[in-house]
């Protein structure tokens, strides 16, 4: 193949992007395995120590599910990230904007490196297609580098909750909606019916309370994970235990993540 001026042109790189569950080896699917097994170079994000588990996690997925010598793990340093929290919501997509930018550059100048044919994976905790930035930011690679993208999806901390729980996350025929903590205060009403929150830092549900006495939450900490937490309840009688909860949790293992569910009962006032 040859470019109109001439130059060789290489043929696109392909890319697995691989949901591989909210981290039990257990959540990972056989599309998931065969798409490992095709890859050459797994890039993993470095985090920082706190979140060395997470890379841990990939790690011994690799090693349950593929033969030694047959990949390599390779870690990027992840770009700093700014402080999220303080941040109003246009400088908080700015930031992120900034941010995916900046992790697209890194990627890009690792995947320029590999061998030509060379077949890159990213394995994607839980689902790609909730809250995650990697087709996003493969995209932005594809930009710098032609690429050939599959992707795989996985199961999600949001179905693992719902599991765990043994709930199912609708009631009859109405609609399951999925958000952040930054926006749960702003957004919810009763309409919305089964509200799952992700990337919630503080239990900003705690602020419904006023507006919604009767929601009860279904919340699950580290799920698939061995230290697994589960808590459910009316979220006015739980809500305080869960907060120092989840901060002792967090001062344990440093890091924690949670999802939790929000409904109310068929009988509720209004
Ligand atoms: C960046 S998002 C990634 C979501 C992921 N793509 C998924 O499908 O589950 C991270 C958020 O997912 C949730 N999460 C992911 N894994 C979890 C787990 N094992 N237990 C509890 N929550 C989890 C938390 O709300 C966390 O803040």
């Amino acid at each position: 193949m040859t470019t109109p001026a001439g130059a060789p042109r290489r043929a696109p790189r392909r890319v697995h992007v691989i949901g591989i569950g909210a981290g039990s080896p257990g959540h990972v699917t056989g599309q998931a395995v065969a798409a490992m097994r095709e890859v050459d170079v797994f890039l993993v994000a470095d985090k920082g120590s706190a979140k060395d588990e997470l890379v841990a996690v990939r790690r011994g997925i690799c090693e349950q599910f593929l033969a030694d010598g047959t990949y390599q793990l390779v870690t990027v340093t992840d770009p700093h990230r700014g402080p999220d929290a303080e941040r109003d919501s246009a400088a908080y997509k700015a930031g992120v904007d900034a941010w995916h930018r900046a992790r697209a550059d890194r990627y890009a100048e690792v995947v320029d490196g590999l061998p030509e044919g060379a077949v890159v994976g990213f394995l994607v905790w839980g689902d790609p297609a909730f809250y995650d930035s990697t087709i996003r930011i493969v995209d932005a690679i594809g930009e710098r580098t032609p690429l050939a993208v599959s992707v795989v999806p996985g199961i999600s901390a949001i179905q693992v909750l719902a599991a765990e729980h043994r709930i199912v996350l609708n009631a009859v025929g109405q609609p399951v909606h999925i958000t952040t903590g930054r926006r749960l205060v702003d957004e919810w009403h009763p309409d919305l019916g089964a509200v799952v929150v992700m990337l919630d830092g503080a239990l900003a549900c705690r602020a419904l309370l006023d507006r919604a006495p009767d929601l009860v939450i279904h919340w699950g900490a580290y799920l698939g994970l061995p230290q697994q937490v589960l808590r459910s309840g009316r979220l006015a009688d739980v809500i305080d235990e869960l907060v120092a909860l989840r901060g002792a949790l967090r001062a344990e293992h440093g890091w924690v993540m949670d999802t939790y569910v929000l409904t109310l009962p068929a009988d509720a006032p209004g």
